[in-house]
């Protein structure tokens, strides 16, 4: 070896993750998302080699695409990344692809030219609003159904970090940067492909007992999935492709925990406590999730069979201030059951209150 080069015999490896810069985003996200570990952990890559400047800066900061099932986590990956970097979990800039399905739609976006119907409109890719700050998220949500056109200004996007609109406002050239802002992709892409490898799980057919050997099978089937629906040239310029996974059990049980925690909180600033069965929970989860919607419909169960029936009873003042009801399961319902109302003057303990319910 020349003597010019020095012998480099020291192996570099992470020896302290406390040093890590983005730890502040990594412990909103894992407070925020359940069980979707390996996305959580792609995502902080990409955003890390972002924020050390290696990257080409006329290009968006990182554009990441989120696949998989509904109803998994990705929009909540979204809000916890606005949370994390702007304090305010609706801090993103929506463009919903569905109402882009034709190629007439995409003036909406960039406007229309002085003259044409819709010239009066704003752009949705309003200028001020994705420039505004730095690290702005614009979130492009179930982009394969938006329309060729639209495609062609992601790839616009993803290559140039730049959008030129049909219009120029006072005193600007009509192109909005997007070299500061974190592009985020959603799809559902390859969903129906998992649904089938689950429901074969389901029945037992090919079964895999190994949960690292199902996530590689759902991955492979999204890729090739996105393989299909993407052009190369599209997908080449994607920095990583984020593939979510439908939940496991536990995780369910999580995300009813942290609704519940909210129904808790409302029923404390009304007085009165709330404690579920854990069968009633088990048949929460069995009637509010679905293969194909994830934890979609388990908020909405929540609060029709859970806080829309407190709501009324506390109107009615069945329930009222100083309570301690109990949800159980009685002939698959859930039934509501209050413990025997103490005077004001003892202290009450509940944790001595053995089966003393009554029902409301
Ligand atoms: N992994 C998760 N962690 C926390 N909450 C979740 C998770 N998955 C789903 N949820 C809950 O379910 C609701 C629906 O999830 P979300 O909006 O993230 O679905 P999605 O993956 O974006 O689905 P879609 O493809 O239909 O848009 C959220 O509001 C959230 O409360
Ligand atoms: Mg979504």
């Amino acid at each position: 070896m020349s003597s010019l080069i020095p012998e480099a015999n020291i192996p570099i490896s992470i020896t302290n993750r406390s040093k890590n810069p983005l730890n502040h985003i990594e412990t909103t996200l894992k407070e925020e998302v359940i069980g979707q570990s390996s996305a959580i952990g792609a995502i902080l890559k990409s955003l890390l080699r972002a924020s050390t400047g290696f990257r080409n800066t006329d290009r968006p900061i990182a554009t990441l695409f989120f696949s998989g099932p509904s109803g998994v986590g990705k929009t909540e990956t979204v809000r916890a990344l606005a949370k994390a970097l702007h304090n305010n979990p609706k801090a993103c800039i929506k463009v919903d692809c569905s109402e882009f399905t034709e190629s007439h739609t995409i003036s909406k976006l960039i406007g229309s030219p002085p003259g044409y119907i819709g010239s009066d409109l704003p752009a949705v890719l309003d200028k001020q609003e994705i420039e505004g700050r730095n690290w702005n998220i614009v979130l492009f949500d179930e982009i394969e159904k938006g329309h060729a056109s639209l495609h062609n200004l992601l790839l616009q996007i993803m290559d140039e970090g730049v959008v030129t609109l049909s219009r120029k406002g006072k005193g600007d050239n009509g192109k909005v940067d997007f070299s500061s802002t974190l592009l985020v992709m959603t799809s559902n892409v390859g969903s129906r492909k998992v649904s089938e490898v689950l429901e074969d799980q389901a029945i037992g057919f090919k079964k895999k007992d190994n949960l690292q050997e199902l996530t590689q099978l759902v991955n492979q089937e999204v890729q090739k999935e996105i393989e299909k629906t993407f052009s190369p040239e599209f997908r080449n310029r994607v920095s990583d492709f984020v593939i979510f996974h439908p939940l496991a059990h536990d995780s369910l049980l999580q995300v009813l925990e942290k609704y519940l925690k909210q129904v808790g909180s409302r029923c404390a600033s009304k007085g009165f406590a709330i404690h579920l069965t854990d069968r009633t929970k088990e048949y929460l989860i069995q009637k509010g999730t679905d293969i194909n919607l994830g934890a979609r419909p388990l908020l909405h169960l929540v609060e029709k069979e859970l806080e829309a029936r407190i709501a009324e009873y506390f109107a009615m003042g069945e329930i009222q201030a100083g309570d301690y009801i109990v949800c159980d399961l009685e002939k698959n319902e859930i039934v509501f059951k209050r413990a025997e109302r103490v005077s004001v003057s003892v202290k009450a303990d509940f944790s001595t209150l053995g089966g003393n319910f009554r029902s409301i």
